[in-house]
């Protein structure tokens, strides 16, 4: 399994904080946003991970992670000499020319995937659990996807699943009447089918390839599977409030831990 983070897009819901800086880089309590999509990946065991970013920001991310070392400095001088000490960390980047969506930006990890199924991670999406054990089950599936979802009290802010008899059967994108409150969290696995899946799909009203248009497809050839997402969840993108929300979240969780 490789590993995708996404962190295009322009991010236009958090100006003037995002005017000249990556809302991926912002901070969120100690770290860079973009180093919790980074420990949720390692965390499940995957040390190949490809960064999706725009061309305006690239540099920054460049000089911030480089091929992951200096990410793991910071990660060890902020928690602890040996974190991480057994990992082999391996970073990519792919610059997204225009903003054309998030499915769009997963369709430039197809040479990196080489055949491989992805973990996709959403570069502002926090969260508290270990998805390893959650991975290793979708490693057992044969084909298809799966995604986590997470009970909030604003799912008009998300994509928002329909389930029936516990079984998911479609994927709503930000519904003014949503068919439940369960949030589809910005984490994706995906196997090689997606890169074809991507192709087929058309921009949504807002001009984009939307992750959403993915999931309904393999909803519809009965290939998607779900977890419910058992600790917090932050989407630092979503709003101001959103991004202090995680900040407190992070901050409680890292002095927990102390
Ligand atoms: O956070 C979870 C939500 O994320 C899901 O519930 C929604 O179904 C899903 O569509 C997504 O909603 P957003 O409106 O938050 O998506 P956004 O356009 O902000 O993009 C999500 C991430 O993808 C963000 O970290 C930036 C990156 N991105 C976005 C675009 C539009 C790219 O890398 N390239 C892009 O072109």
């Amino acid at each position: 399994m490789k590993g995708v983070i996404l962190a295009g897009g322009k991010a236009t819901r958090l100006r003037p904080l995002t005017k000249v800086i990556s809302k991926q880089l912002l901070p969120v309590y100690n770290k860079p946003m973009i180093y919790y999509p980074l420990e949720t990946l390692i965390q499940a065991g995957i040390e190949d991970i490809l960064i999706v970013v725009s061309r305006d920001h690239a540099g920054m991310f460049l000089e911030l992670l480089s091929d992951g070392s200096a990410f793991l400095q910071d990660i060890r001088k902020l928690e602890g000499g040996d974190k991480y000490c057994d990992i082999k960390l391996r970073l990519s980047y792919v610059i997204q020319e225009e903003a054309r969506g998030s499915a769009h930006a997963i369709s430039l990890a197809e040479n990196f995937a080489d055949g491989d199924r992805i973990v996709v991670v959403l570069g502002d999406n926090i969260i508290q659990d270990n998805i390893k054990d959650a991975v290793d089950r979708y490693k057992m599936q044969k084909t298809g996807a799966k995604i986590f979802l997470k009970e909030v009290d604003n799912p008009q802010s998300f994509g928002v699943a329909e389930i029936r008899e516990d079984k998911i059967i479609g994927v709503v994108e930000k519904p003014n009447t949503p068919p439940s409150n369960l949030a589809v969290v910005g984490i994706y696995m995906y196997d090689n089918q997606v890169f074809d899946i991507i192709r087929g799909i058309k921009p949504s009203e807002r001009g984009e390839l939307e992750t959403t248009d993915v999931n309904n497809y393999y909803i519809s050839r009965n290939q998607m599977t779900y977890e419910i997402l058992q600790g917090w969840w932050g989407d630092g993108g979503e709003s101001f409030d959103s991004l202090l929300n995680a900040g407190i979240l992070a901050a409680n969780e890292a002095k927990q831990e102390k």
